[in-house]
């Protein structure tokens, strides 16, 4: 894994004069198109993980707390790493803790299992107050060969790789903005918020049938979620993930099938089950 700094070009990046699609030898991660303007058709991932973990309680920020001795943000790299599709990692660190998250990714770049080097580059820049603003961040810093993106929090850091890779073809076959998501298996009810803890009026109950959850990665051609953003610094007015940004636009979003291993490490219980998956992961697969 080679890790850059922001500004730097991360070395995996098409050169102008690659070899064209399909030659012998091209290696399909990298391999310029020839048809698009900026001579290359790479995904990248960006990793929002800027966050505080505030939920999780007391500590370190949430991407740098460790699952089984591994950072979080560590297993999420991974799984973005063994996704063929991905050949660009964008990393957003916490603002003060870009540093810290590049040696971090030194570190455990050699405790690749099966003791392979990861092939992808990555790259870590400083995030911003919100996710949105991190996501901005990290997509500021995309060179000008990636025209498909995925977003990825490092909240999921064991999302299977089957997962990444069909959110990734989705996009590759076409569709402008894909997100995984399971049938939600509760009842849910819309009420009027009472703060405080009171008996919340119920408003409505949507049919739970039509109803999705959804996790990340979430694709996207790149120029549309840049265009959501762009719209969204504008008039203000966030999401609370990247896709409903794209709603907005008018835009068509598509849902592939999740995995419950997808789930976001939100509060300490969720850190039994993941530690849970880890070791069923270890048991089964020597993962
Ligand atoms: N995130 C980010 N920048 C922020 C806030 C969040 O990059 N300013 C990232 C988190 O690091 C996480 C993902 O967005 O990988 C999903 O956010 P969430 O699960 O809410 O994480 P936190 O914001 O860290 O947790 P909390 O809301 O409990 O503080
Ligand atoms: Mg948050």
């Amino acid at each position: 894994m080679s890790i850059q700094s922001a500004g730097e070009s991360p070395t995996g990046a098409a050169p102008a004069s690659g070899a064209p699609d399909g030659a012998p030898g091209a290696d399909p991660r990298t391999a310029p198109d020839p048809a698009s303007p900026q001579g290359g058709h790479r995904t990248a991932a960006i990793i929002p993980a800027a966050g505080r973990g505030v939920r999780l309680g007391p500590g370190a920020p949430k991407a740098l707390r460790t699952l089984s001795g591994t950072p979080m943000l560590v297993h999420a790299v991974r799984a973005m790493d063994r996704a063929r599709a991905v050949s660009l990692i964008v990393v957003v660190a916490p603002p003060d803790g870009a540093d810290e998250v590049r040696h971090l990714l030194d570190e455990h770049t050699s405790l690749a299992p099966g003791g392979e080097l990861p092939a992808t580059d990555v790259l870590v820049v400083p995030g911003g107050e919100t996710r949105q603003d991190s996501v901005r961040l990290g997509l500021a810093a995309l060179p000008g060969d990636v025209d498909a993106v995925l977003v990825h929090d490092a909240a999921r850091p064991l999302v299977p790789v089957d997962t990444v890779d069909a959110v990734a073809a989705a996009v590759r076959e076409g569709a402008p903005a894909v997100v995984p998501a399971l049938p939600v298996p509760d009842t849910v009810k819309e009420v009027e918020p009472r703060p405080g803890g009171g008996p919340e009026p119920v408003t409505g109950t949507p049919e739970r049938s039509r109803l999705r959850a959804v996790q990340t990665p979430q694709g996207f051609a790149l120029k549309v979620l840049a265009a959501a953003h762009e719209q969204v610094a504008r008039e203000g007015d966030g999401a609370t993930d990247d896709a409903g940004m794209v709603e907005r636009l008018g835009i068509e979003v598509v849902v592939v099938p999740g995995h419950e291993e997808a789930f976001k490490v939100t509060r300490p219980l969720d850190l039994v089950l993941a530690e849970a998956v880890i070791a069923r992961r270890r048991a089964t697969d020597g993962f």
